[in-house]
């Protein structure tokens, strides 16, 4: 016999605040919403909603998956990024609210025609957001990971966002120029990889996250090729991690851009260079 919902949310509740689940009750309600397919904003109302016991041992389930660190956004496939929610899985980098930061200072660059490549895509959030802020902007979406474009497709396919798909290894597959680059390849160093928490190290793809022994391996690449992928007055903009300014700064130089500016994230740490092509 099923317990009552009421007794059987705040017994999974506690599972996961035992287990160490810093936001158990934001993903208790989650999970519980998920499982009865239920609103999330009358999950609260657990004790008044009628589901079958299927119900009840699809919510253990799932709040078992959580209670071993498993990343709420690939148990209910779903990560909120700028004004819409993304369809994720463990083969794609949850989106990090701090990638935000790309749409925030690129959304009053863009112009109806403006060609945009967004280079290691993953699940497609940034390009996507961009689109969303401008349908009428020529939007293409590039990763080597295959399993990554599948995603970026289905996102696009779900928000309504016209793009054409590359399967490329940096610019090996591209063509063409572009007025904006947004790129957010993989930044994590040698030393900090083994710092990860443990939920990303054991959940997330690693060919997103790891970048060489310094972080910059991908992103060195990248500089070397992309002034012949921009157009005059082209921009690009590049995420990166912490305490990887001066480092940037310096292989900005050595490939001859000059005309850059830094942003700070909502923690005060330097994570983005926008940088201009001159002319
Ligand atoms: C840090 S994730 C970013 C994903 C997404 N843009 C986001 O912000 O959530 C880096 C992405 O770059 C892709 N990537 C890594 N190295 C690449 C390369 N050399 N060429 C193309 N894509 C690459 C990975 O497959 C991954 O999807």
């Amino acid at each position: 016999m099923m317990k009552s919902k009421q007794s059987l949310f705040l017994a999974q509740k506690k599972i996961l605040k035992d287990a160490g689940c810093e936001d158990y009750n934001k993903s208790t309600k989650l999970l519980f919403s998920t499982a009865f397919k239920i609103p999330l904003a009358q999950s609260y109302e657990y004790h008044t909603y009628v589901g079958s016991n299927k119900n009840s041992r699809l919510f253990m389930d799932l709040v078992s998956r959580r209670a071993v660190g498993e990343p709420i956004s690939h148990i209910v496939n779903s990560k909120a990024f700028w004004k819409n929610d993304f369809y994720i899985d463990e083969t794609v980098l949850d989106p990090r609210p701090e990638s935000e930061l790309i749409i925030d200072i690129t959304k009053d660059l863009l112009f109806d025609g403006m060609r945009v490549l967004d280079l290691g895509c993953g699940s497609g959030c940034i390009g996507i957001s961009l689109y969303k802020e401008n349908p009428n902007i020529s939007l293409f979406l590039a990763d080597y990971s295959k399993q990554a474009l599948r995603i970026s497709k289905k996102n696009a396919a779900e928000l309504k966002t016209e793009c054409e798909l590359i399967h490329s290894f940096l610019f090996a597959n591209i063509s063409g120029k572009f007025d904006l680059i947004v790129t957010n390849l993989p930044y994590i160093s040698k030393g900090d990889f083994f710092f990860l928490q443990k939920e990303i190290i054991l959940y997330e793809p690693h060919e997103a996250l790891y970048g060489g022994v310094s972080g910059l391996d991908a992103i060195k690449l990248f500089l070397s090729a992309v002034g012949r992928y921009l157009n005059e007055n082209g921009v690009f903009v590049i995420e990166f991690g912490k305490g990887q300014d001066l480092l940037l700064k310096k292989e900005l130089l050595k490939v001859n851009f000059g005309n850059f500016e830094f942003y700070q994230d909502f923690n005060k740490v330097k994570r983005l260079v926008c940088v201009k092509k001159d002319t």
